[in-house]
Formats: C-alpha cells, sequence, structure tokens
C-alpha cells in the first residue's frame, strides 16, 4: 500500500490530483492534504480541499492542515495570485459548495501544516510518499525545521519547473517555482540527494495535452452525472477551459497536477524517466525562478531529479475516466 501526503494550492488542476487521489482510497491511503498559498490565498486553498472533501463525503478521512500562505521571499505581493482558476480557486462556479462555511473549517486540523509533515514522515518512516502541486514553501520550511525529513520518505513527487526554459508565468519559470524561487531551490537541493525527486515540468504536460475535443467530449459525456460533485467538478472544469483556451500556446488539456498524481498512482503512465541535475536560479532579472538543467550531465553539485520524456496518454485518460465514475 502506499501512504500519500498531498501538498496543495487547490486550484482547479490540484483538484482533480485530488480527487484522483480520493478515487484510489481502495488502493492508497491519502494520509493528509496540506495547503499552501499559490494559485489562491491560503484560506480559499484550505476552503477548497474542505469543499472537496465535503463532496466526496470524505471530511471525517482525510485530514486538512494549513501551512504557509506565501513565498520564503516574498518578493511578489501575495495578493498577487494566479489568475487563471477564478478568484476562488475554483472558478467561481455556482455549484461548488460554499466557501463560507463555518461548519466546514470545524474539520481543519490546529496543527500547522509543516509540523504535521515532519511528524508524519517520523509515523509511516521509509513509506510515505509527497507529492507537491504547488509552490514548493512547506516542504522548504519542513527540512529547515528537521534536516532529516529527507532521509525519512520514499520519495517526492513534484509539479513544477521547466524543462527547456518555456515558461508559463514568466518567459523563463513556471508557475509554482517563480512563485517561491527559493522554496524550489532549498527543496530540490535538500531532498534530492536523500530520497528519490520525481520532477512532473511543464513542457511535458504541455506536450501531453489531452485534444480540447476529445477533453470537451468527455466534459460532456459526463454532464449527465447528476451528482453534486460531478456537477461543481465539471463546471470549475469548463471555467478553467474557457481560460486555457485563450492562451495559443495550450494545444489542449494540460491538467498539469493530475499528470504527476497520475504517475505516482500508476508509474506506467510516466515514459522514459530520466535522470538529470538541475538547480533553481534565484537572483536572475528575467530568470528569476526558473530551473537550470544539466542535460549533458556535466557532473556539478545540482540536483538529481528523474524527469520523464513523455506520458501514457491511454492510460492517463483511464485515470482521468476513472476519477469520475
Ligand atoms: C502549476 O501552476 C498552477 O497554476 C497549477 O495548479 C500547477 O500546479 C502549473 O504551472
Ligand atoms: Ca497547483
Amino acid at each position: 500500500e502506499k501512504y500519500i501526503l498531498h501538498d496543495c494550492d487547490t486550484g482547479a488542476d490540484d483538484a482533480i490530483a485530488v480527487m484522483m487521489l480520493l478515487s484510489h482510497s481502495h488502493r492508497v491511503k491519502a494520509v493528509a492534504l496540506t495547503c499552501v498559498g499559490g494559485n489562491t490565498k491560503l484560506n480559499d486553498v484550505v476552503m477548497n480541499n474542505l469543499r472537496l472533501l465535503k463532496l466526496y463525503n470524505m471530511l471525517d478521512k482525510v485530514p486538512v492542515y494549513k501551512g504557509c500562505g506565501g513565498p520564503i521571499l516574498p518578493v511578489i505581493p501575495v495578493a498577487q495570485v494566479c489568475h487563471i482558476h477564478g478568484s476562488d480557486g475554483m472558478g467561481d462556479v455556482p455549484s461548488m459548495e460554499p466557501a463560507a462555511s463555518d461548519d466546514l473549517l470545524q474539520n481543519l486540523q490546529e496543527e500547522h501544516a509543516v509540523n504535521a509533515i515532519i511528524r508524519i514522515s517520523k509515523e509511516y518512516n521509509g513509506k510515505l510518499s509527497i507529492i507537491a502541486t504547488g509552490p514548493l514553501t512547506n516542504l522548504a520550511m519542513a527540512v529547515r525545521l528537521d534536516p532529516e525529513l529527507p532521509s525519512r520518505l520514499k520519495e517526492i513527487f513534484i509539479m513544477g519547473g521547466t524543462r527547456l526554459g518555456k515558461g508559463n508565468t514568466t518567459p523563463a519559470a513556471e508557475f509554482n517555482f517563480h512563485f517561491d524561487p527559493e522554496g524550489a531551490h532549498m527543496t530540490l537541493s535538500s531532498y534530492a540527494k536523500k530520497c528519490a525527486v520525481h520532477l512532473i515540468d511543464y513542457e511535458v504536460t504541455l506536450d501531453y495535452a489531452v485534444s480540447w475535443p476529445w477533453f470537451h467530449h468527455w466534459l460532456s459525456d459526463n454532464k449527465n452525472k447528476k451528482t453534486k460533485f460531478a456537477k461543481a467538478i465539471l463546471e470549475t472544469l469548463r471555467a478553467y477551459c474557457e481560460v486555457k483556451e485563450t492562451k495559443e500556446w495550450e494545444r489542449g488539456m494540460s491538467l498539469c497536477d493530475a499528470y504527476a498524481m497520475a504517475i505516482l498512482l500508476n508509474s506506467a503512465v510516466g515514459l522514459e524517466p530520466k535522470q538529470l541535475g538541475v538547480a533553481v536560479e534565484l537572483s536572475g532579472f528575467f530568470s528569476r525562478g526558473s530551473l537550470v538543467v544539466d542535460h549533458f550531465n556535466r557532473k556539478n553539485n545540482f540536483s538529481p531529479v528523474t524527469f520523464y520524456e513523455g506520458i501514457d496518454l491511454d492510460l492517463y485518460k483511464k485515470l482521468l475516466i476513472d476519477t469520475f465514475l
């Protein structure tokens, strides 16, 4: 059995990753959702995870922890969050559980997410998989507090960075790494030498986007599912589509975070794993937050991570379909 802690900034594509995880609860154990600011403000991230768990009837099964609300070095004002997920992070759709709900908040754990990550890593010593689909602030703070943490983990899956420098937030940088470059740097440099780190970069998700016709067909196929849950999440996805489709480089629907979860749940989804050294650019004027990849293996002191050359789209689509069954 896998034991999975999901650190996320939910977020439409984070939400699909969370749902994939929850829909596998017969096979893997979701030990916690830890929240980090990114796509939207931290309190909204917390609410979105609670809203999802409520829709799934799993509020009592998966604890939610609130973590860091902004980057380690707040150069970007925290309020300047990602606009593609709507103001609440879930596309502001009417069918979602109301966001301002004290009842829901009663399910939030008191412990800080960073402390929870450290504690849980001790409880599942050697067996815990962490997946991070938001800025890496919580993971960086956790290793700063407890340098032994990485050696207690089984593996980490991270969605973030670029392999070839095609940024989605600046010309050089991807959103999660750009939001907290120091967090990304601290995480990669301190975990990668002590446990297996898998990096699902922005370009691989872009190259293996699901074609718009397939995605729209899938959305309308699911329209008939009348559960409150399906209705709400499909509306969120439709809102997300509308924004993504305006970006001409997005050739289809790439639910970035869902690819990372899919590979964690079924390693066959990730094709041609390849280990390369990486470092995060912290000081560049145009390139701050970008990922520098040692493609020719110069054997410098970069951090070794596993990239994937491709995605098995049939397996990935099956996981997406199964999530909604
Ligand atoms: C990443 O940025 C966020 O907008 C998405 O949720 C994903 O984690 C892609 O660059
Ligand atoms: Ca995310």
